[in-house]
């Protein structure tokens, strides 16, 4: 079976795509390399043996997106990944995150549509939640309004595909994610963050690695054991495991409703300090941090409950912290070795 996945060769799309080829799928990715490289098809080739097809295809041009389906109509599901991702930029450029987001997710649901019956899984966050009262949270937990436009289009998202899935024959799994880390174990494929990072993981390789001087932990005041906040952060290979679990779903006709929704996390909650000293150990060096303000628009903390999931869904993170961390370690040796 031919699946389509969009950001095929980003950070969870290119660990997706590895997963996908390992169960036997057969890949075409899309991807405009406007935040990755089109080496990663080498290391999804090192890992799995096979290349996946590709085409650079920027999902916002509505008369390209059309072509391809016409040319591909064989694609039993889509994965769609492509999308902006950095908080900050999405506050400084709002048109950017609405049109890049929005509009690719809107041309590809109108070719879907054009189908007897289309599959199709959506990259959400947890995000949504916002700050939540109750933890761990559960796919209930009440939608908070989105404190940034990247935030906002995970949200505006999620409500077009279930408005869409009452009026078409598109079953959707919206699948919201936590915090993804590490990388795949081989090396071969990782996280590649354009200038500095923004996230906790990648500055703390960056950072141990030499490259940033040292890393600022954003506020010591939370109201939390250590003080420092708190976030539920999972294995990308996990991540991508899950995404193959819900297409099987969607393919098999499992779902029970046109679309479903699960949180995709550990279920555990680590301080930031605590994945200091998770770092530290596995990669047997003291990282150099300091205190500092806290980051505007950060939550206190966020993990998810993940029973949905694991019984629903039939889906449970398997790797540690520990493991997610040596990964995302090796990996950020790799690629400055190069
Ligand atoms: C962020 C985004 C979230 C997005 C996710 C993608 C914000 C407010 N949220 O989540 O919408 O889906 O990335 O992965 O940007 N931290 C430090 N020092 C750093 C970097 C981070 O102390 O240099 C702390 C943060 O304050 C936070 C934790 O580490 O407590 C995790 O931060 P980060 O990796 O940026 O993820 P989120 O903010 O949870």
């Amino acid at each position: 079976m031919k699946i389509l996945v969009t950001g095929g060769l980003g950070f969870i799309g290119s660990h997706t795509v590895v997963e996908l080829q390992n169960e036997g799928f057969e890949v075409i990715a899309i991807d405009n390399l406007s935040n990755s490289s089109i080496d990663v098809l080498d290391g999804i080739e090192r890992i799995t043996g096979k290349k996946p097809l590709f085409e650079n295809i920027d999902l916002r041009d509505k008369s390209a997106v059309q072509s391809f389906f016409s040319k591909n109509q064989d694609i039993s599901g889509v994965i769609h990944f492509a999308a902006s991702k950095a908080v900050g930029e999405s506050v400084e450029n709002p048109l950017l995150y609405y049109e890049n987001n929005i509009n690719s997710l809107v041309y590809l649901l109108q070719e879907l549509q054009k189908k007897p019956e289309a599959h199709f899984i959506f990259s959400s966050s947890c995000t949504v939640y916002g700050q939540a009262e109750k933890m761990p949270i559960t796919e209930n937990a009440h939608i908070q309004s989105a404190m940034s436009p990247y935030g906002n289009t995970k949200q505006i998202g999620e409500e077009i595909i279930t408005d869409v899935a009452k009026v078409t024959n598109i079953n959707s799994i919206l699948l919201r994610y936590f915090n993804p880390i590490g990388a795949h174990p081989s090396a071969e494929i990782g996280e590649l963050p354009l200038g500095v990072p923004q996230n906790l993981v990648p500055f703390i390789t960056q950072t141990a690695f030499g490259i940033r001087e040292k890393l600022s932990v954003f506020g010591s005041d939370y109201p939390t054991p250590d003080g420092t906040a708190i976030r539920d952060y999972i294995h990308v290979v996990d991540l991508a495991k899950a995404h193959v679990i819900a297409l099987q779903r969607l393919l098999n006709k499992q779902n029970l409703e046109k679309v479903e929704t699960f949180n995709l996390g550990t279920g555990t909650g680590s301080s930031v300090l605590e994945v200091i000293t998770a770092f530290e150990k596995v990669s047997n060096q003291k990282l150099n941090y300091q205190i500092v303000d806290r980051r505007e628009g950060d939550i206190v903390e966020a993990f998810a409950n993940t029973d949905k999931a694991n019984t629903v869904l039939g889906w449970k993170a398997q790797s540690t912290l520990e493991e997610a961390l040596t990964s995302a370690w090796k990996w950020e040796q790799k690629i400055r070795n190069k």
